[in-house]
């Protein structure tokens, strides 16, 4: 179908323009991948349900709605409690709207017919929700795909669509899942501009915040601060996950911020910070970790630790391209760590040896990185045929494929000081006797250094999509540079006064 490319998503200001011909790509790549997949039969209709509206638990307060992944994708359409289908041999694509009560208009705003949709996501035809089985019937498909399928990092089983009728048409609901998986792994020209967006702001908010923390200040402080930068200077409504603001030993809490632990401390002079913070747009993601001292000055240790991650950070960016196994960046980024470890004293003996027993994962017990897009962590890790593999640390990565153009990863090595893993490794002899203790006992507390940053794989390399101050030396000019701006700052009110 003709994409009509004068239907946009914008937020205004200076945020992006979106055009809607980034889902009819996207579902004219699905088409063209259903059509030679010899299992679909012609005369296939795909069948998605969006996302609802839901309440705070028995309340009538709305949470706030955010599109269900898979039909953003593949419609851009934004409102809760829509369907939508595509026929694959023509690619005719139509939405369905919920009809909605006279008192909608009230309570919520005006109500728009069909043709408003139709304009507004670039669409073929929109009916209501209503009328799902009508409008099928007249097509007569052979088969509706639905989509059920397992999502590999959470485990969960997506939500097939279903309406009232359904009964009467053959539905398949196997077919669909892989081959959307697969359209989604690997990012149009389009859907690269909106995650270099994301990223770009994202990279501005976080250099916000370094430019405003100061020992005194709370973690949530930072957060707010980052999202009201995402929000007010970037439209992006929501973060694509959870804030992480952890400072001093809370920087070693991999997933620090929830609501057990919601970036509540006191920011103290002398520590450690490690922010890992997101803004989405229209649905797609970023993820980006800045650690740095609170005070904007590295401790000879704090810039022992920092720089050993940063080297594995730089190394893996060095040997990224196609067809490289994404295990091998994790064992290469382990290994740097082993070595660094070893030449700050923390560890002792042949590095060999240490990857042997997986000495590796003690510091770093997370993934190397993960995919990236309309989810934080994205769709296609493990498709049929890539195992995980099951030995520390690597058990953890949300990939094991091989790398191919137009996939976007986050790189996100990090050294950590946990307690309980520590403790672990020391009562266990093939492990300890790698370990000084006595250097180590000087790292207790000190928390964590993670450096994550979003690449897109090129056909030659990657390209760097986040851009924040990233060697010691860039992040201690950065941040003095904002103190000595806030001085001058003051100096001056103080002298108008
Ligand atoms: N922000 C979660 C992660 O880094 O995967
Ligand atoms: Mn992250
Ligand atoms: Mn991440």
């Amino acid at each position: 179908m003709a994409a009509r490319s004068n239907s946009v998503y914008w937020m205004g200001k200076d945020s992006l323009v979106v055009s809607m011909t980034l889902f009819a790509e996207n579902r004219r790549r699905l088409c063209e991948r259903l059509r030679v997949n010899p299992n679909v039969p012609r005369k296939s209709v795909v069948v998605l349900q969006g996302g609802e509206q839901t309440q705070r638990y028995c309340t009538d307060t709305d949470n706030i709605f955010r599109q269900e992944s898979f039909f953003h994708w593949t419609f851009g359409v934004t409102e809760a409690g829509c369907y939508g289908t595509i026929d694959v041999d023509t690619g005719k694509s139509i939405v369905f709207i919920p009809k909605l009560p006279e008192s909608y208009a009230t309570w919520m705003g005006k109500i728009h017919p069909p043709e408003h949709f139709k304009q507004k996501y670039a669409l073929d035809e929109v009916h209501y929700t209503c009328n799902i089985a009508d409008t099928l019937s007249k097509i007569q498909p052979a088969i509706l795909l639905t989509l059920r399928g397992v999502n590999t990092d959470s485990g969960s089983t997506c939500r097939e669509a279903s309406f009232e009728g359904i009964s009467q048409f053959q539905v398949n609901n196997v077919l669909l899942h892989p081959e959307i998986v697969e359209c989604r792994l690997l990012k149009t020209d389009l859907e690269l501009e909106v995650l270099r967006y994301t990223n770009r702001i994202s990279s501005e908010a976080h250099k916000e915040v370094m430019r405003n923390v100061k020992p005194g200040k709370k973690e949530y402080e930072m957060e707010s601060l980052f999202q009201h930068y995402c929000y007010s200077r970037g439209g992006m409504r929501h973060t694509s996950y959870t804030c992480i603001c952890g400072s001093g030993i809370n920087s070693a809490v991999l997933h620090y911020g929830h609501a057990g632990a919601p970036n509540d401390k006191t920011i103290e002079d002398g520590e450690m910070c490690l922010f890992d913070l997101g803004g989405e747009y229209y649905c797609y993601s970023s993820d980006i970790t800045c650690s740095f001292p609170a005070n904007g000055s590295f401790t000879t240790d704090q810039r022992a630790i920092y720089e050993a991650v940063l080297k594995s950070s730089r190394a893996v960016m060095a040997a990224i391209k196609p067809g490289v196994s994404w295990p091998d960046m994790h064992r290469l980024a382990d290994r740097i760590h082993l070595e660094e470890l070893t030449k700050i004293g923390i560890l002792q003996g042949n590095v060999d040896e240490m990857v042997k027993v997986h000495l590796g994962a003690i510091f770093m017990p997370h993934g190397l990185g993960h995919l990236l897009g309309i989810d934080v962590h994205d769709v296609g890790g493990y498709p049929e045929g890539v195992e995980r593999i099951n030995l520390p640390g690597l058990k953890n990565l949300r990939t094991a494929r091989l790398l191919q153009e137009r996939m976007v990863l986050t790189i996100e090595p990090g050294i950590y000081f946990i307690d309980h893993v520590l403790d672990k490794a020391l009562a266990d002899p093939t492990q300890s006797c790698f370990i000084k203790n006595e250097v180590l006992q000087r790292f207790r507390g000190f928390g964590g250094v993670r450096i994550e940053d979003d690449i897109a794989v090129t056909s030659t390399g990657m390209e760097l999509l986040t851009c924040v101050p990233r060697t010691v030396e860039e992040i201690e000019a950065f941040m003095a540079d904002a103190v000595k701006a806030s001085k001058d700052f003051d100096h001056l009110v103080s002298k108008k006064l």
